[in-house]
């Protein structure tokens, strides 16, 4: 895989605004920007630029909406004739191809037409499935990503992946489909319970050592802080993944080549996802396990050395996260790599750490993988 042909902007964790911007650079009229912040629903400057509808639609989750539904719709509500609520039920679990046809239902007997607006309002789950039914609704129709977990604000309300899971493998049905804006309010974390935190922090960690060792340093110092919802430290780690997956989505949006980086500890992670049931492990808490596979995959394979691993796993441990693999047998490890999307006519692609800071994409020997698996799952 070659280099990344854009300078990535140096880490200034020093500087920081009210309210930040990162902006992602996308090709025909789909680059929009990420706002950054507490307290952001009440400023003026995020919404101008909505587009005009008669009809917007805030879809949530039964969780999130008590929490935050009607605050956000008195927010959008001059801007829209009718602002309607759905909440979706909570989980992995309700990631389906069922739950999504709810939307449609509800759209439908809404009479919402080709202008209307959908508002994701919460995690990774409902910004998944509300950008899927986004893409999908009279062949696409404007939406507006408002992510409310750590997870869903440093990687997956951005760049525009949307899908639901399939019983036979995760987020296997989906388009790339990219928001109008996201709108990352910080304050909203607050309400996070403390295991959604760590999940969010392996995503976050993740970036470290794709492609900002700098950034992996001030993780290490500044992770107390960000378990303890500091509000500055909050700012810091999520301008700073956004700006970094921004910079990665710019350059591949979708995911011919470099982009796959960002899928560090996915194919592991994705593996025990599926392998558990889904919702038995959290996303992130498979990804924070899955960059540890990773991790010890790329030493086997002669790139990094073993304090890197050591480093990399003590970080992930300190960020509430899981370490050892759950004992699935190595076939059903295996078995469900193979359907992960990076894989081509059954063969399976890693990402590893080349050099700390920096990710690539390689195939591994099966007797390389299948060490990496009882070495990680302790047998
Ligand atoms: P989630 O959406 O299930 O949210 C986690 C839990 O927190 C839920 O119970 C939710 O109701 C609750 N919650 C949300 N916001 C809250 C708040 N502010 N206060 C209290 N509770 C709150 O999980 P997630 O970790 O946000 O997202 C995981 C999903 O994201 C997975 O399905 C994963 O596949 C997907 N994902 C997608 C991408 C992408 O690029 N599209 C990237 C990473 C992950
Ligand atoms: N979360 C991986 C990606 O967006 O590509």
């Amino acid at each position: 895989m070659t280099p990344l042909p854009l300078p990535l902007t140096n880490f200034e964790p020093e500087t920081h605004a009210q309210i930040e911007r990162v902006d992602i650079e996308l090709p025909l009229g789909r680059s929009y920007p990420i706002w950054i912040g507490e307290h952001l629903w009440s400023s003026p400057q995020i919404w101008g630029s909505l587009p005009k509808a008669r009809l917007a639609l805030v879809v949530s989750n039964s969780v999130v909406a008590p929490l935050y539904a009607q605050q956000l719709i008195d927010t959008i509500k001059p801007h829209f004739e009718r602002v309607e609520l759905l909440a979706l039920p909570d989980g992995e679990s309700h990631k389906t191809w069922e739950t999504m046809n709810g939307i449609f239902d509800h759209l439908l007997g809404a009479l919402a037409d080709r202008k209307t607006v959908l508002f994701a309002l919460g995690g990774g789950v409902v910004g998944d499935i509300t950008g899927f039914a986004a893409a999908c609704f009279m062949r696409g129709v404007p939406f507006v990503q408002v992510p409310t977990t750590l997870l869903a604000q440093v990687d997956s309300s951005v760049g525009g992946k949307t899908a639901v899971n399939h019983p036979l493998g995760k987020n296997m049905v989906g388009a790339f489909y990219q928001p109008e804006q996201v709108v990352c309010d910080l304050s909203v974390l607050q309400s996070l319970p403390a295991r959604e935190l760590s999940a969010g922090l392996a995503e976050i960690i993740k970036y470290g050592p794709i492609a900002d060792m700098v950034f992996l340093d001030w993780l290490e110092i500044h992770l107390a802080s960000l378990i303890n919802k500091d509000p500055q430290a909050l700012a810091v780690a999520v301008k700073r993944s956004c700006e970094i997956k921004a910079w990665v989505v710019g350059q591949d949006e979708k995911e011919g080549g470099i982009r796959a980086i960002l899928n560090f500890g996915h194919t592991f992670g994705h593996a025990i996802e599926s392998g558990l049931g889904f919702g038995e492990w959290l996303h992130g808490e498979a990804v924070g396990c899955g960059m540890v596979m990773a991790c010890e995959l790329s030493h086997e394979l002669g790139w990094v050395d073993r304090a890197f691993v050591t480093r990399m796993t003590q970080l992930i441990a300190r960020a509430g996260l899981p370490t050892r693999a759950p004992s699935l047998g190595v076939q059903t490890y295996l078995e469900h790599m193979s359907h992960d999307k990076k894989a081509v006519g059954g063969e399976i692609q890693f990402v590893v750490i080349k050099q700390p800071g920096e990710a690539m994409v390689c195939k591994a020997a099966q007797e390389v993988v299948v060490r990496v698996i009882e070495k990680c799952t302790g047998h």
